[in-house]
């Protein structure tokens, strides 16, 4: 039974953890209730910062408790299968981070716990509430583009030597994945919400100019259930910053670009009797960690929506049973 205040804990608390525990933090129908991390200096200078908010160091000591509602894991990918099947078994519902896992026979075991354990699996898909997001969505959704033909999604972003070093996970086959897993995954999830499941890809893809075990360069030929093709073009070598992240789509009476650097502008919009609404003011920002940016900083909306769901039995947060779908389909596009 939830109470009216969701009792959330948090395991992870780096880059984007600490964000977890500021959007909680804020949203007035939440609760933060402990942090976990095994780096015990960074649980306590959050601590510090939250109240004294209790913390551990272990996962499990975390799940001993019994007032936690949900747990967010933000741990690195190769965690997130296992925390998730522990949380479920300890009755909590859990929302993970994106990529819901590495391959997906775990994300089939994850749904597997949560379903035997009679709790919900909620998996962070932020980038489905950006401004041009939305209107795209509506727009495909309400057939205003006529036949849909094809599609380009590029993203082409920097991520410095830095960025892999200073971590012990970043660039390991083992424990990232890949690219797709990390800076592409919110991309490849908006082309199956926007062109139904990924059937086909043939892919070319290489390590340029880093020193990691995964590609930092890829491309792919897609083709989608509902008989869209398209292009993916993938890079973390672009030179200094953040160039583009980018969704073009092409009907039989519209085209429309959703651009700028992480997914935030409208950079062309012609669909036949359907101009685009004016006067929306939107300002999609990143999640800026300092050194490098990511995509959408819309983490707020999505435990806002969490709360909503639960206190007034809504739906429409990604649960497990979609998300899945994104690992499929990077197992495609790699494999391809
Ligand atoms: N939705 C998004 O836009 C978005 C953005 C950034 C990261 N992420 C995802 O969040 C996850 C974390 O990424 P990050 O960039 O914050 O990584 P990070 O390395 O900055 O943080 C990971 C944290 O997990 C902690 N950790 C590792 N093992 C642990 C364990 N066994 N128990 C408890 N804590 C443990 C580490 O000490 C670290 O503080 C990744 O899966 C990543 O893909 C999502």
């Amino acid at each position: 039974m939830i109470s009216e205040k969701l009792k959330f804990a948090v395991v992870g608390c780096g880059s984007i953890g600490k964000r977890h525990i500021a959007v909680i933090n804020a949203e007035p129908e939440a609760e933060l209730i402990a942090i976990c991390d095994i780096d015990e200096d960074k649980c306590k200078q959050l601590s510090a910062l939250y109240n004294d908010i209790p913390y551990y160091t272990s996962i499990d000591d975390l799940l001993k408790r019994s007032d936690i509602d949900i747990v967010n894991i933000a741990t690195p990918h190769g965690l997130h299968a296992g925390m998730s099947i522990q949380a479920a078994q300890s009755g909590k519902h859990i929302l993970v981070e994106k990529p819901m896992a590495l391959v997906a026979d775990d994300c089939e075991k994850m749904i597997s716990a949560a379903n035997d354990n009679g709790v919900k699996l909620f998996v962070v898909k932020q980038n489905r509430y950006n401004t041009p997001i939305s209107l795209a969505k509506k727009a495909i959704d309400e057939k205003k583009l006529g036949k849909l033909f094809m599609v380009q999604c590029n993203v082409m972003w920097n991520r410095h030597q830095e960025y892999y070093n200073e971590s012990d996970w970043r660039g390991r086959l083992d424990l990232e994945g890949g690219a797709l897993h990390t800076q592409v995954s919110h991309f490849i999830d908006l082309l199956i919400w926007y062109f139904g499941d990924l059937v086909e890809a043939k892919t070319l893809t290489d390590t340029m100019n880093h020193s990691i075990e995964i590609e930092d360069c890829g491309v792919s030929a897609l083709k989608f259930k509902s008989g869209v093709i398209g292009s993916l073009f993938w890079t973390t070598c672009v030179y200094n910053k953040n160039y583009e992240g980018s969704i073009t789509i092409i009907g039989e009476k519209g085209t429309i670009k959703i651009g700028g650097k992480y997914l935030n502008k409208i950079e062309f919009w012609d669909v036949q009797s359907y101009p685009l609404p004016e006067g929306i003011d939107f300002e999609d920002q990143p999640n800026n960690y300092g050194k490098y940016q990511g995509t959408s900083s819309n983490h707020d909306k999505v435990i806002h929506h969490l709360v909503d769901q639960f206190n007034r039995k809504r739906n429409g947060v990604v649960e497990g049973d979609e998300a899945i779908k994104t690992i499929k389909a990077i197992d495609k596009i790699y494999k391809g």
